[in-house]
């Protein structure tokens, strides 16, 4: 049991307590961030004139050190001490002696561990955002390839109008888009520095808390000590845009696990990316689209728990945040995992565009244009309705579709019909009629995909990789 704080104790910490109250088990996650943020403070506790040139660079020295030999595994990071910091502390003095004692001057844990965790989670949400980045890449391109594959659309799971798969693609696009600037937005809000807070009420020392946040890439430092070791509203934030991020691919997983059945046969999955079973021989399953629907669930599980955690919790610090770390780690190993195996899986589908085509043909979905084309021979729309209704009915009871009937039996219904019909509700009429911008018609798409193309090329991460 190695702590940083024995002095005023008499008796030895009990085990089971010992080992409940440490963190070392999870938040040796962040040793990077951990020494990334004690030599920017020696940096500039030394130019502040309250360490000398010779200990801050002994400190230096002997951090990177530790930060070299963990990486490369000669030095490993054990239970025996209660947090990360104790371990990278008590590992210093070992090292350079007398100096490292003065490292934690003018900080405390509390302002530490809420700059390890804004470190930790400001990289996290630039590789999300990288992920999600990807992601839109390939939902881009196949929206290139698939202008004019022909699919149903649904509204109650009941066939609607007709798409493209470009343009079904193209609604993930725009629900990821919003995620990725949610997450440029996060970035934003959450980038100043805690760091000089110390444990609540900032600190005597001389600190130049603008100087430590420039060195660690922040705009600048938090305004309120108390708020700045108390805050994890970033941590929801984040977590939040993470649960919809979840939220958009379960959906999407929905989908192409029904698409993928036998059912529809819209898709056919990638054998790298399906499973068997072990009774049934001719199974194949799509188990990385239930699996990744799945996962949503803990992933929301995180954000219940820290928005639970935080409610109820006095300014300023108080312990009940140390349970900010597990599921938050787990979260963004989840959502990272999800995303690139996510895309993986759309990258090598099989689109049967015959499947969907055909699809499309039944269900009635061009009963609506067939309406609007009596509308354009002068029918109140209202009545058109009326008529296209019956229209409707009259194929049901003869199991056919409204292009199969000839224009005797169309004229029959209502005496408007005239050859032209047969074009004006063709599958591709109905798609490529629909032009206004955000519809699934191939020239209103063009100018959709030059817009969202523009939108990947300005990009927001290009600094910060
Ligand atoms: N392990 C602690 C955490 O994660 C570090 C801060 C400890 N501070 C304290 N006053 N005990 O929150």
């Amino acid at each position: 049991m190695a702590q940083l704080w024995g002095g005023r104790f008499t008796k030895e910490t009990d085990k089971l307590v010992y080992n409940f109250n440490a963190s070392i088990s999870f938040d040796r996650k962040f040793y990077e961030e951990d020494i990334e943020g004690s030599i920017a403070h020696v940096v500039m506790l030394e130019k502040q004139g309250i360490l000398t040139e010779n200990e801050k660079n002994d400190i230096v020295k002997g951090l990177t050190g530790i930060r070299e030999d963990v990486k490369n595994g000669t030095l490993e990071i054990t239970d025996e001490y209660e947090d990360i910091h104790s371990f990278v502390e008590a590992n210093l003095i070992q090292r350079i002696g007398e100096a490292g004692k003065k490292l934690h001057t003018g900080r405390s844990r509390n302002d530490q561990v809420a700059l390890d965790m804004k470190l930790y989670t400001r990289a996290e949400v630039v590789h999300v955002a990288e992920e999600v980045e990807k992601l839109l890449a390939t939902l881009l391109k196949l929206m290139e390839e698939h202008l004019d594959t022909y699919m149903p659309g649904f509204t109650h799971l009941q066939k609607a109008q007709p798409v493209t798969l470009a343009h079904h693609m193209g609604a993930y696009f725009e629900m990821f888009k919003r995620d990725s600037l949610r997450l440029k937005d996060i970035y934003r809000r959450m980038n100043y520095c805690p760091l000089g807070a110390g444990a609540l009420a900032g600190t005597t020392y001389p600190l130049d808390r603008d100087y430590t946040a420039s060195l660690l890439g922040f705009e600048g430092p938090t305004l309120n000590s108390m708020d700045s070791v108390a805050d994890r509203d970033y941590l929801i934030e984040f977590l939040s845009a993470l649960s919809t991020i979840m939220m958009h691919l379960s959906r999407f997983c929905e989908e192409i696990i029904l698409w993928n059945s036998n059912e529809y046969r819209f898709v056919e999955i990638d054998d790298a990316y399906s499973t068997g079973s072990s009774i049934m021989p001719q199974k194949k399953n799509p188990d990385i689209a239930e699996l990744v629907r799945g996962k949503t669930g803990r992933v929301y599980g995180a954000l219940v728990s820290i928005l639970t955690t935080m409610k109820g919790i006095p300014l300023a610090y108080n312990k009940d945040m140390q349970e900010d770390k597990e599921l938050a780690f787990d979260a963004m190993d989840t959502v990272k995992g999800c995303l690139a195996l996510f895309r993986g899986m759309l990258e090598t589908m099989k689109f049967n565009r015959e499947v969907m085509a055909a699809s499309a043909m039944n269900g009635f979905t061009n009963a609506t244009d067939a309406a609007d084309y009596l509308v354009g021979k002068g029918v109140p729309f209202r009545d058109a309705h009326g008529i296209i209704g019956r229209l409707v009915l009259y194929c049901i009871e003869k199991d056919t579709c409204i292009d199969a009937l000839s224009i005797e039996e169309l004229k029959e219904i209502s005496p408007v019909f005239e050859e032209d019909i047969y074009d004006a509700v063709s599958l591709k009429t109905c798609v490529e009629k629909r032009l206004t911008i955000g519809a699934p018609g191939q020239e209103a798409m063009k100018e959709v995909l030059r817009r969202n193309r523009e939108f990947l090329e300005a990009g927001w991460l290009k600094d910060k990789a």
